[in-house]
């Protein structure tokens, strides 16, 4: 299928769902900018005392014990209500996740997987609680294993993060000596465990089941679904992994309601939420905002604007860089949320907001994330293993206009053999920046072919 085709069939798909997502009353407010009061992650910039004391100070335990004894079904339902969806990357509705643990015991241990491998390039927002907040999420896990009936929470880490996991570490112990967590959590009768275990650097440990079976002590290599986790998780027992975000911001969402938490953002896409802004912007930073903040407002307000002016604009990856890119007119609009970045072909993703101003050769820039994927892949589908490969070899040429113009169709119809035909979603997450290169930016391949041809011809 042609490039034309394919983005003209997905269109025709989204156009009706554009029309119901539009005439849902307020589903068109934007969000932002999000006060002060209302940040859940204080200490995101580590100006203060990560440790039990200071982490007391700012309100992390509070009536922990309370939220503990209320059960499963309370806490649950809380989530529900907030409308709170996975921070890992693909936005499943948590509470619906969680609920899948919440069934009568068969006997074997629950456990609760909390991922912070962090490998997606971009994303560098769950090392920021992990180092400088550790107990929102040492809380965060008491209240999720205790929604999902777990007895235990592992904490993956991504190697690289040895600070990190050493606060964690911390944290972790000073919360058992305070009788916070482990026999008798809180005083709430509640026995619950945590752990933490560092990962060896491979992305696709972050992958839900690689994850499990390098904590496991195996290679990481993502395993066939189904069963899934909830049903043989971990040591072959029921399990959910989530993500380091998703985990911290439960507390707070208990303490406050979920009905404070779903007055952020728009119907469907509710919440704060951490953004990582890197890139060609003045001041790259992580900052916490509400859901649905207009793409440009962000990177304006917080980031100190594109380097050059906003009119120097190139493109953006908007969340992490297995999400396509979109070019300036799209980013002139669009809002930072899963519903409005699906309806703009791309993604939300890990939030991790890439910036590239029109000092970036593109095609270098997308190659060099092909290379990247191609590094990481596992190896076991051969889509991934040979496709990616293949994706990066022809890229390689449109970098110095190497190529014929019709390659640049082969190359969409190769993502799209890609695309959905593997194990796990690496594939796609390589799949969709070229779609991405060959949808907004196939002048620029162009030209380059052309330029490279009339260069040859003199
Ligand atoms: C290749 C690959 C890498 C991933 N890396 C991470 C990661 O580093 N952190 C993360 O939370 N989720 C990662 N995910 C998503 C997880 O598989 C899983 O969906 C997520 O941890 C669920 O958490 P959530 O429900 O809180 O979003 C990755 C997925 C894939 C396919
Ligand atoms: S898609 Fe790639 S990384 Fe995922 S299981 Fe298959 S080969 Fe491994």
């Amino acid at each position: 299928m042609s490039q034309t085709s394919a983005s003209s069939q997905t269109a025709r798909w989204l156009v009706p769902l554009y029309g119901v997502f539009r005439s849902q009353g307020d589903s068109w407010k934007r969000g932002g900018p999000l006060a002060d009061q209302d940040r859940i992650f204080t200490n995101l910039y580590g100006r203060h005392d990560w440790r039990l004391k200071g982490a007391l100070q700012r309100g992390d335990w509070y009536k922990t014990k309370e939220i503990v004894e209320k059960g499963a079904n309370w806490i649950i339902n809380e989530i529900k209500i907030s409308g709170l969806r996975g921070r890992g990357g693909a936005g499943f509705p948590s509470g619906m996740k969680w609920s899948f643990m919440n069934k009568p015991s068969d006997g074997r241990p629950k456990y609760l997987v909390v991922n912070g491998d962090e490998g997606e390039p971009g994303t560098c927002k769950d090392r920021e609680i992990l180092r400088h907040d550790p107990h929102k999420l040492v809380e965060g896990c008491l209240i999720a294993g205790r929604a999902m009936g777990a007895c235990a929470a592992y904490i993956y880490i991504r190697g690289e993060f040895y600070n990190e996991a050493s606060n964690m570490q911390v944290a972790i112990a000073e919360a058992y000596q305070a009788g916070l967590i482990g026999k008798n959590a809180c005083g709430s009768g509640y026995d619950f465990d945590i752990f933490v275990q560092r990962g060896a650097g491979a992305y696709i440990c972050g992958e839900e089941t690689a994850l499990i079976e390098s904590i496991e002590g195996k290679q990481g290599k993502p395993r066939l679904k189904p069963p899934f986790p909830a049903d043989v998780g971990l040591f072959g027992c029921p399990t959910t992994v989530t993500n380091v975000e998703t985990v911290a911001v439960a507390p707070t969402i208990c303490r406050r309601g979920g009905a404070w938490f779903a007055s952020f953002g728009r119907p469907r896409n509710h919440g704060t939420k951490l953004f990582n802004i890197s890139g060609h912007v003045n001041n790259p930073c992580t900052v916490e905002e509400e859901m649905s903040i207009p793409l440009k407002e962000l990177i304006e307000r917080h980031a100190g604007g594109v380097i050059g002016g906003w009119d120097n604009l190139l493109g953006v990856i908007p969340g992490g860089s297995s999400t396509p890119v979109i070019p300036k007119s799209v980013c002139d609009t669009v809002l930072l949320d899963f519903d409005d970045l699906v309806r703009v072909q791309t993604s939300f993703g890990t939030a991790a907001v890439i910036v590239m101003n029109k000092q970036t050769d593109i095609i270098k820039a997308i190659a060099r994330l092909i290379s990247f994927y191609k590094h990481e892949s596992c190896g076991q589908c051969t889509p991934c293993r040979e496709g990616i490969s293949w994706m990066y070899k022809i890229i390689g040429r449109f970098v110095k206009g190497q190529a014929e113009v019709h390659e640049i169709d082969m190359l969409w119809e190769l993502t799209k053999q890609i695309e959905m035909h593997t194990i796990c979603a690496l594939a796609d997450g390589a799949a969709w920046p070229v779609q991405g290169l060959i949808r907004h930016f196939r002048p620029e391949i162009e030209a380059r072919i052309q330029s490279r041809k009339r260069a040859m011809a003199n």
